[in-house]
């Protein structure tokens, strides 16, 4: 059966436009039935609106509480039947309240290799911590941040010339193949989860490929197509 995507966002949107795209090319058995943000400006609801899908912004700041506004998404949500719930970007932390309604079926994207450097600078922090690796992570969401099962990862060198911008730009390639991977893995109901261990029913061995800034590593691989 066709998932139900809605897709939070609170910016630019670059990942929401790589599901589109997915979506669109019939790669992963989803309708994005709503695009949601925090903030009411975001480039993301653009986006969305160019590409006809009802878009919804609240500022979480008009609500009293977390729990709150993580219930009024959800009621957005259910207006809109979504049965499962991608994180491009949102930059909110989520309660029970919310989670609780999507039992395991809440993704998010995060740009750094987990659990090194969660929160809001992956690309940054990893950088300045002078690491040789970098990359995302498409993990399960729990209520601690960037923490839940993990799905999917890439890793590209960190050499003198990627560095800064074009990093961020490097991992921001990845995330826009393996985001809209996993999503496509949840859709065909292929994830198993055992504790924090994810299984990709039918998943091939690791492979690397060039990405314009050197090799890129991603586990497990992405399928044609993505
Ligand atoms: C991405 O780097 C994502 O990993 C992080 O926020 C950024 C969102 O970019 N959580 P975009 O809005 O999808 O362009």
């Amino acid at each position: 059966m066709t998932m139900k995507l809605a897709v939070l966002a609170s910016g630019s949107g670059s990942n929401l436009q790589s599901i589109f795209q997915h979506v669109d090319a019939g790669r992963i058995d989803a309708k994005v039935c709503v695009v949601f943000s925090n903030n009411p400006e975001a480039y993301a609801l653009e986006r969305a609106r160019a590409q006809g899908v009802p878009a919804v912004g609240l500022f979480h700041r008009d609500f009293h509480s977390r729990e709150a506004f993580d219930a009024a998404m959800v009621d957005v949500l259910h207006s809109h039947s979504v049965d499962a719930v991608a994180l491009a970007g949102f930059m909110r932390m989520l309660t029970p309240t919310f989670l609780d309604a999507f039992p395991m079926r809440v993704v998010n994207i995060h740009p750094a290799i987990l659990p090194s450097f969660p929160g809001a600078h992956g690309q940054r922090d990893a950088a300045q911590f002078g690491v040789k690796l970098a990359g995302c992570t498409v993990h399960f969401v729990d209520e601690e941040m960037d923490h839940g099962p993990i799905i999917i990862q890439a890793a590209i060198p960190v050499a003198k010339a990627v560095e800064g911008d074009a990093l961020a730009r490097a991992i921001l390639r990845l995330e826009h193949r393996i985001f809209p991977q996993a999503l496509a893995w949840l859709a065909a109901d292929r994830l198993r989860v055992e504790d924090r261990f994810v299984i990709v029913e039918n998943s091939q061995e690791p492979c690397c490929f060039e990405d314009e800034c050197g090799p890129a590593l991603v586990s497990p691989p992405l399928e044609p197509g993505f």
